[in-house]
């Protein structure tokens, strides 16, 4: 398909590690980007209201003309179903998530206790624990939800206290690996690792997508060199700050009220 782009989509600026390493694996993949922040955190809202979000940003990154979209928030990525799988295959969209990436990981891991840290509706969720028992895996997915952390990565704000408090929680005692449930959290995985010894796999995922999103790239996505959008739906204090952050200095952003 001539100009199409790859969609990516979360509450704020946490999927902006996805496209950080998708730009750096592939400069030219063009990229329309969509932070819901007049909606952030997703993570404590009640499902149904962050379900009608997704399906509202899907439909409007599908008439930008994005034929790859790829849902870079995992609260978002727990509530996928058949009806968005359907819209998505009907229209020829290839869909990506945050969680679908981690199966293969884990279950080749020898690691057998795994942490995951995520937001309340994540971990309420528990799609990955679910999905590995309903194949017999022997994993034990030990979770924790840790709701105040993407508002205060959204704000370019740290917590030593509550970081603290939520990584020497008891629920992941002996863990041999974390995973960061959240894109937000990526933005601070060199914190995170502090609490753990040298070698301890703190696990963002990001990689794991990109790879997956790459290989099918090679045969559909046209590469051009047309210029990304990066879309949120209301402005906030640190927006264009913390945007600048994570990608560039000067990154145009635009507001839409969607
Ligand atoms: N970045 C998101 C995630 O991966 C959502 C954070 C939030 O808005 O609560 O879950």
């Amino acid at each position: 398909m001539k100009n199409s782009y790859i969609g990516i989509l979360d509450s704020g600026i946490g999927g902006l590690t996805i496209v950080k390493s998708l730009k750096k694996a592939s400069p030219t993949l063009p990229i329309i980007y969509f932070g819901d922040t007049a909606n952030l955190p997703y993570g404590d809202k009640i499902p149904t209201q962050i379900y009608n979000r997704v399906k509202k940003i899907i439909r409007f990154l599908h008439k930008k003309k994005c034929n790859t979209i790829l849902i870079a928030c995992f609260t978002a990525s727990s509530l996928l179903d058949e009806a968005i799988y359907n819209y998505c295959s009907k229209n020829n969209i290839q869909l990506y998530d945050m969680i679908t990436p981690l199966y293969p990981y884990i279950i080749a891991s020898k690691k057998k206790k795994i942490g995951m840290i995520g937001t309340t509706l994540t971990i309420t969720k528990n799609i990955l624990a679910q999905k590995l028992s309903a194949i017999n895996s022997t994993k034990q997915i030990a979770t924790l939800a840790t709701p105040q952390l993407a508002t205060i990565i959204e704000q370019g704000k740290h917590s030593k206290k509550i970081l603290t408090n939520y990584l020497t929680h008891k629920n992941l005692k002996n863990i041999e690996a974390l995973i960061l449930g959240c894109t937000h959290y990526h933005l601070i995985s060199k914190k995170i690792a502090t609490y753990y010894p040298k070698n301890f796999p703190v696990v963002e995922t990001t990689n794991l997508v990109v790879e997956q999103i790459l290989k099918q790239k090679q045969k559909k996505l046209i590469q051009n060199n047309i210029a990304d959008q990066y879309i949120f739906s209301e402005h906030t204090t640190h927006l264009a700050y913390q945007v600048d952050k994570v990608l560039a200095k000067n990154t145009n952003i635009n507001i839409y009220h969607l």
